[in-house]
């Protein structure tokens, strides 16, 4: 009896410490690819797999090197839902930053919205998307505030 107890109480506290880990986190920031950054080539879907989960308020940082002679740079497109994002149809698709605005400290995103945020690169035809791997989903788990 008494050593329902004590694990009672010991699980009690673990669940606020849990709980209140998650209400004061502090928002992250988190690169896209890590040190790869933004770029044709790498599987951002696992990428996308291993970070999650992604939380409210995390900002999502796109680094990639601006075009030059020889290359070409991605940029960000939102993709309004599963399907469009499944097909690589940017028809209604939102431009969130060009192929410059990932030099320097690169494009930031905040996970600001409880909707799934749907991310690729139209670049070359949009074969970024369909081929280049160049695309991932984040959900951010809903947090209190
Ligand atoms: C990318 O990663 C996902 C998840 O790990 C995997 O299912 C998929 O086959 C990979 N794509 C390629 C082209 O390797
Ligand atoms: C692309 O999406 C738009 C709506 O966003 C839709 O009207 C159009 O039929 C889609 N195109 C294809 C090829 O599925």
């Amino acid at each position: 009896m008494k050593m329902a107890f004590t694990f009672g109480a010991r699980g009690f506290i673990l669940l606020v410490i849990a709980v209140s880990f998650l209400v004061v986190g502090e928002a992250r920031t988190i690169v896209v690819g890590g040190s790869e950054g933004w770029r044709l080539g790498f599987n951002y879907t696992d990428w996308a797999l291993k970070t999650s989960p992604f939380y409210l308020h995390d900002k999502l940082v796109f680094k990639y090197a601006p075009p030059s002679d020889n290359s070409v740079a991605p940029n960000v497109y939102l993709l309004p839902n599963l399907l469009s994002y499944m097909a690589c149809n940017f028809s209604s698709a939102k431009l969130l930053a060009t192929e410059t605005q990932g030099s320097g400290g690169g494009f930031q995103f905040v996970l600001n919205s409880w909707r799934p945020a749907y991310f690729a690169s139209t670049m070359e035809d949009g074969k970024h998307c369909s081929e280049g791997q160049m695309k991932f989903f984040a959900i951010p788990w809903p947090l209190p505030n």
